[in-house]
């Protein structure tokens, strides 16, 4: 079937399989390999993009679910030149190791300053919780996710005491 919908701005259709979830056509079918699949059953979040401004699992919808929507990957989130807040706090703060939440993790921390520009601790761990890290631990996750928000509030970044 032939689906039409917008990703990162630009118009894209594709002939995909009805059975195919958004996911695999980002990432195959376009290229945008972003977008990480981890358990491909709505687990861990990795696989997060922004369906009409809605933080959504891309292997839990159908890629034909998506017409007429406009898609954000996490290559949407920056330009070719530059990092956005959120890259380069989570740069900053060391809140990757392998890296392979991060895209998910990111795109969701995007959404969750959009809907709450200044979150406290709780409200971040709140917000990313479905979003899940073998790695970090997350306490440098949920700092990077404060420094951003400081910055974009154009307030001063205060380091909790350990
Ligand atoms: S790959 Fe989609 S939630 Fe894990
Ligand atoms: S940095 Fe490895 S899973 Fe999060």
């Amino acid at each position: 079937m032939r689906v039409s919908f917008r990703v990162n701005g630009d118009p894209v259709a594709v002939e995909v399989e009805p059975r195919l979830h958004l996911a695999d056509c980002l990432r195959d079918g376009l290229g945008l390999t972003g977008t990480h699949l981890g358990c491909e059953h709505g687990a861990c979040g990795a696989c997060t993009v922004i369906v009409d401004g809605a933080a959504v699992r891309a292997c839990l919808i159908l890629t034909a679910q998506a017409e007429g929507a406009s898609v954000v990957t996490v290559e949407g989130l920056s330009s070719d030149d530059a990092l956005s807040p959120l890259q380069t706090a989570f740069r900053k703060h060391h809140a990757l190791q392998c890296g392979f939440c991060t895209p998910g993790m990111i795109t969701r921390a995007y959404r969750l300053l959009q809907e709450n520009p200044s979150p406290s601790e709780e409200e971040i761990r709140f917000g990313i919780a479905g979003n899940l890290c073998r790695c970090t631990g997350y306490q440098n996750i949920v700092k990077a996710i404060q420094y951003a928000a400081a910055k974009i509030n154009g307030t001063q970044f205060q380091e909790a005491a350990e």
